[in-house]
């Protein structure tokens, strides 16, 4: 297979069980349902999820159905995409090539739609306990969820984000910020599969850091799509961090600098995935994503 169909078929795959798991628009709370439909409904990578089962997989793949939690990570992931884009935050009207939720549904339903998203995301991580031969690791797994996205990760990050917008932000605090909005959840993704896999403390705690290494490439990746992207490809507008005077890498960097770095990081990441698989744990599918994400275009 090559590495376009495998990973066609490992998207279609993470979108058939994450739309699974999506309530139907009806009854009194309609409108608010309708506008969490069109958000999870609208294009996205899927990365998050597609992450989480490949190394569940690379871990042995038995145990606990990764499902539940490949559907709450991009619930959480779609959430924190609806309020990035809200007017108090970066105010952007396109995401995923379509209008953003509160241009469609307004602000307040566009707040409820994120917070509902939240909430639905922790109802179906907790069914995984239904299922499961092993509930500790279902509870280990929501820990995680809820670290990683909670004030020390994903929340944390953007709090910090739009706190220093408009300010000369010094690297280390970049990296703090990138380290928490963006590679907290990823972290999460590759350490829930491993976990609900069985996988021991070393291997969980070897993904949790080649899922911060890839998640900084991946925001500095998307600082540079920012700048250099087109907005077909992106399906966003670019120009948003210049529009909301962001310091990101680019502005460190430039971008050819950034893109160096984006490539260090892919490349220790990828590293320290060759070191698991001297333990005996191999995914080549997963290696090649990882790389392939250094390049991506949208
Ligand atoms: C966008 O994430 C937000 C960042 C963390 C940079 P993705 O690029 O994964 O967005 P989708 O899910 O594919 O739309
Ligand atoms: C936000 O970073 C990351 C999130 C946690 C949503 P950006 O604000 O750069 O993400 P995009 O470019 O709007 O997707
Ligand atoms: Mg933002
Ligand atoms: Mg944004
Ligand atoms: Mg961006």
């Amino acid at each position: 297979m090559t590495f376009e169909s495998e990973m066609e078929k490992r998207t279609q795959d993470a979108q058939k069980t994450v739309l699974s798991c999506l309530p139907e628009p009806s009854g009194f709370q309609k409108t608010l349902l309708s506008a969490m439909d069109y958000s999870m409904r609208s294009g996205g990578k899927r990365l998050r999820p597609i992450l989480m089962r490949l190394s569940f997989e690379m871990f042995g793949g038995t145990g606990t159905d990764p499902s539940w939690f490949m559907a709450a990570i991009e619930m959480i992931h779609t959430h924190s995409l609806i309020h990035d884009d809200l007017p108090a935050m970066d105010n952007d009207e396109y995401r995923r090539g379509r209008k953003t939720t509160h241009i469609v549904y307004g602000e307040a339903m566009a707040i409820l739609a994120g917070d509902g998203l939240l909430n639905l995301a922790y109802e179906t991580a907790a069914r995984s306990f239904d299922s499961s031969a092993h509930p500790e690791r279902c509870a280990k797994a929501l820990q995680i969820l809820a670290a990683k996205t909670g004030v020390t990760g994903m929340i944390g990050g953007q709090s910090t984000d739009v706190e220093l917008e408009g300010t000369v932000i010094p690297e280390d605090t970049l990296d703090f910020i990138y380290r928490l909005k963006t590679a907290a959840l990823i972290e999460a993704s590759l350490m829930i599969g491993a976990v609900l896999a069985g996988a021991d403390e070393k291997s969980v705690s070897d993904m949790e850091m080649i899922g911060r290494n890839i998640g900084l490439a991946f925001q500095i990746r998307d600082d540079i799509l920012d700048v250099a992207g087109t907005q077909e490809e992106i399906g966003k507008p670019v120009g948003s961090d210049a529009k909301n005077n962001k310091t990101t890498f680019v502005t460190y960097a430039g971008l050819e600098g950034a893109d160096r770095e984006a490539k260090r990081l892919t490349g220790e990441a990828v590293a320290l995935l060759d070191a698991c698989a001297g333990r005996g744990y191999h995914s080549e599918f997963l290696r090649s994503l990882l790389l392939s994400l250094a390049e991506r275009r949208s």
